[in-house]
């Protein structure tokens, strides 16, 4: 007997910031205005995928102290814009980064507990712990916790809210006018949470919403946030896209659930990845390599390199060689506020010369390889042919798709490519359930499950 395909799951990233958005596109609309937001998200909602999803960044990157050039497109309040798009989508999940480094469980449990009111049940929090002290200072109490703390500080604040969320029954309003009963008071206890991060005390605003708990997203990469990932996320925004990392990543993730008595359906791994398409594969290539071209200008690569070599490059000719000098390991803040991922920089500006020297590529063309996210490049049937195998063979349960256009940059694909996954009979034809839960084909969560273990 063979077995059943998994369905993929689809989710759209609004562009926001990053060197994959090319606001300078003659085709880039605006960044802030709402009708790009709703018209991302009913693009989405008319490719039937599971969410939308809105990253959040809580300071601008600097390089060099000066604004980073691709942060000025603006990132309006994550929540705000959520509850707005709940108005004017029907069945759309609606995923919002809210970090739990800065924030309190008793607020951040009302907003998307109110948000999963508004939307009817789509509601999902993606859980990020801003890694850098430079987005504290923004903040009262600044860079206040150490990374190796911050997980603690989020499995607390997921475990506070979920207390809060479980706090009202959901069948606890009966609004039974001739009796004079608004709620039946067994069923609203209050909640009192003492921890080494939060403190709350007394009964939860708002009434058990239609997911019981919204559905929980996390993006971090390190063994304690993986662990926390585990422990406690519903999906997983993954950053390895291509087939062999994300194998890899899925097995460690998946093999993590059992010690937190979970299933590997109970959590679904979704890599952030670009699609290109053409009509054929040559002019998807052609395509995919002029988009690159605008996603990496001259200072660009320029900015790109100074990031890993802790240097001043500004002399550096961008279509010459790589710099003959070594990275400074020391200096890790020409560029602040960006999340690092080269924790050895000697050992990277080595693969980098190699790599530059094999390929004979210049700063910008070695740039342009090193900086690129997993693509799909091809025609329509292609690219659904290798995000399909990509699913079959357990790199990833599904995708979030960045565009990098605004607000344009999904129009094609849900033409093109959802009909050909479609067809394969590995995309839904039609929303079968009201919730995001029910889209991801989660469960709904027990009234009083234990709160998440720290990871
Ligand atoms: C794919 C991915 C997306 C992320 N998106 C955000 C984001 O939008 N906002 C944010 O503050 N942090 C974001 N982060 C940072 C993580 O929340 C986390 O703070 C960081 O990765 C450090 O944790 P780690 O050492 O476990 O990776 C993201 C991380 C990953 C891997």
């Amino acid at each position: 007997m063979t077995e059943p395909r998994k369905r993929i799951h689809l989710a759209a990233h609004f562009p926001g910031v990053n060197s994959t958005t090319v606001w300078s596109d003659p085709e880039s609309g605006s960044q802030t205005a709402f009708s790009s937001f709703v018209h991302l998200a009913r693009t989405a909602e008319r490719g039937l995928f599971d969410f939308f999803f809105l990253a959040e960044g809580l300071r601008l990157r600097e390089h060099r102290g000066r604004i980073f050039d691709l942060d000025v497109v603006g990132r309006p309040d994550t929540l705000t814009v959520l509850n707005a798009l709940a108005a004017v989508t029907d069945h759309l999940g609606l995923a919002g980064t809210i970090n739990t480094t800065f924030n309190e469980p008793y607020e951040l449990a009302r907003q998307f507990a109110s948000l999963d009111h508004l939307s009817g049940g789509r509601a999902a929090w993606n859980l990020v712990t801003s890694s850098d002290a430079f987005t504290g200072e923004n903040f009262r109490r600044g860079g206040f916790l150490p990374h190796s703390e911050r997980y603690q500080r989020a499995a607390e604040t997921v475990a506070a809210a979920r207390e809060l969320w479980d706090s009202w029954d959901a069948d606890a309003i009966v609004a039974d006018a001739a009796g004079g009963v608004f709620a039946r008071p067994e069923a609203v206890r209050p909640v009192q949470h003492r921890g080494p991060h939060h403190s709350v005390d007394g009964f939860f605003t708002t009434p058990r919403s239609p997911q019981g708990h919204p559905v929980l997203i996390q993006a971090g990469d390190s063994p304690d946030g993986r662990d926390f990932g585990a422990a406690t996320a519903d999906v997983i925004f993954s950053r390895h896209g291509t087939l062999a990392a994300g194998q890899e990543f899925y097995r460690d993730v998946k093999g993590r659930l059992a010690a937190h008595g979970r299933t590997p359906d109970d959590l679904k791994i979704m890599p952030g990845v670009t699609v290109v398409l053409g009509d054929t594969a040559a002019e998807a290539e052609e395509r995919a390599a002029h988009i690159r071209r605008q996603q990496v200008s001259p200072a660009g690569a320029i900015a790109f390199l100074e990031q890993v070599w802790g240097r001043d490059l500004s002399g550096y000719d961008p279509d010459g060689p790589l710099p003959r000098e070594d990275p400074d390991p020391a200096n890790t803040s020409v560029t602040r506020g960006r999340v690092r991922h080269d924790r050895d920089v000697l050992a990277t500006a080595r693969q980098w010369r190699e790599l530059a020297e094999r390929k004979g590529l210049s700063i910008r063309e070695l740039v342009i390889e090193v900086a690129a996210r997993q693509s799909f490049i091809g025609t329509p049937r292609q690219v659904a042919e290798a995000m399909d195998a990509h699913v079959q063979q357990d790199a990833c349960d599904g995708f979030i798709l960045v565009p990098h256009l605004t607000p344009t940059g999904l129009d094609e694909f849900v033409d093109r490519v959802v009909p050909e996954l479609q067809e394969r009979g590995v995309f839904r034809t039609a929303y079968t359930s009201g919730t995001l839960r029910g889209h991801l084909g989660l469960p709904h969560p027990d009234r009083r499950r234990a709160p998440a273990a720290v990871g």
